[in-house]
């Protein structure tokens, strides 16, 4: 899969810092994805780490000079050594070390300064962030359990490693993460001076699901992609994200988790945790309709008839006439955002639903259009706000849409 342009990584220069763990071999596609994403990736590796990957892989990956040695002499448009460590650090935006191993991490915490690595990380200051990997054994030593406490204390983001099973074939916590969790580190990390820095957003994401008996339930065609790319663009602006969720795609790294599955379940969540709330965005297709009872059984088929049960239907809570009525005395959240899917009079229905459900922006999807809507990456909305704006946006990825929809949330905020 092709990667999508991240706009919060384009044009930030990260020094990735790679040392001697089997694990290597996984920042290879890790400093791929960064380039791919838009970063411009500069790699130090250790002399260990060139036991396990080449240079040249790094290279070829980042299209830019690989450094691994703080006394090699300038070639091919690298940096001069004697100044590379502080050429390096100096305009960084991220310094990260991934893998970390317990060698390095030592280093680090005592401040050595004996390779390119650690000198340019005792040169740098942007933010540090390092994500360490060796066997179990190894990361549960007091030692390195000290360590790794001390670099927090002086601000370091350490990446836990996840459990699992090593190339030694033992178990233990020690593994480094999958590219796509250090990628979302990689953006908390960026994103904590940005916009929405200091600010709580709540956003709710997928269909709920409405039991009719323990085994059945009625949803409907909502995949919660909107509602997701909403929560990684408020995490990718600073905000703390709390995501209600009835869906089960992969979570943003740094999210709140919620999951959810009826409307009123979903309620409760988002009236639970909208006292700190700054904005309230509920992208989810919330059901309009629940059965009206639950059968405490798998309701069963007569084997000698054709008979077929009745599901009597019932309203479900709408959520957002209780945020209104909530926020009406709280005055929290700041900013509520609404969504509307219609499929027949679309700015007539949004710009009425906008009205009695007291909401700052609507936005409006036409859910006819094949490119837009359910299920599929790409959306085509109208933004409509409540001072009688109306801005529609050109097709584009639900990414690209929930920026948008951000940063006219951002501009709404005191
Ligand atoms: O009224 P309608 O379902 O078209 O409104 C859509 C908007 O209202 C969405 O933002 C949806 O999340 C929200 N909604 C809600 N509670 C419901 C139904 C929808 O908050 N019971």
């Amino acid at each position: 899969m092709t990667q999508e342009p991240i706009t919060l990584l384009q044009n930030k220069r990260i020094v990735l810092a790679v040392t001697g763990s089997i694990a290597a071999y996984k920042a290879a596609d890790l400093a791929s994805k960064l380039t791919q994403a838009g970063a411009l990736v500069d790699v130090i590796m250790t002399e260990a780490a060139e036991r396990f990957v080449t240079p040249l892989s790094f290279q070829s990956l980042t299209g830019r000079p690989v450094y691994t040695n703080l006394w090699q002499n300038e070639s091919s448009g690298a940096l001069p050594t004697h100044i590379a460590h502080v050429g390096l650090a100096e305009g960084a935006d991220l310094l990260l070390v991934a893998p970390a191993t317990a060698n390095t991490l030592a280093k680090l915490a005592h401040g050595l300064a004996d390779d390119l690595l650690t000198v340019t990380a005792l040169a740098a200051r942007c933010p540090i962030v390092v994500a360490p990997a060796m066997d179990g054994s190894m990361y549960q030593h007091p030692a390195t359990q000290a360590n790794v406490a001390t670099l927090r204390q002086r601000g370091v983001t350490i990446i836990e490693p996840e459990s699992g099973r090593f190339a030694s074939g033992l178990v233990g916590q020690g593994r480094l993460p999958e590219t796509i969790t250090l990628l979302g580190h990689v953006r908390l990390a960026l994103g904590r001076s940005a916009a929405l820095a200091g600010k709580h957003v709540i956003v709710t994401a997928g269909g709920t699901h409405e039991a009719i008996d323990p085994v059945r339930f009625i949803t409907n065609r909502s995949s919660g992609k909107q509602g997701y790319a909403l929560a990684q663009a408020a995490l990718d602006a600073g905000a703390a994200v709390t995501l209600v969720t009835a869906s089960d795609l992969p979570q943003p790294v740094g999210a709140q988790i919620i999951n959810v599955s009826s409307a009123e379940h979903m309620q409760q969540a988002v009236l639970e945790h909208l006292a700190t709330a700054d904005a309230l965005l509920m992208a989810a297709a919330v059901a309009d309709f629940r059965p009206q009872s639950r059968a405490d059984q798998k309701i069963k088929k007569k084997d000698d008839s054709d008979e077929a049960p009745t599901i009597i239907l019932a309203r479900t809570p709408d959520i957002l006439l209780s945020v209104k009525d909530r926020r009406s005395t709280t005055g929290r959240p700041y900013v509520v955002v609404g969504f509307a899917a219609e499929s027949e009079k679309l700015l007539a229905h949004a710009r009425a639903k906008l009205e009695r459900k007291g909401l700052d922006l609507l936005i409006a999807n036409d859910i006819t259009a094949p490119d837009a809507g359910f299920e599929v990456d790409t959306n085509r909305v109208v933004i409509l706000g409540a001072d009688g704006s109306q801005t529609p946006l050109a097709l584009a990825t639900k990414t690209r849409i929930a920026e948008a929809i951000i940063s006219r949330v951002t501009h709404l905020l005191p």
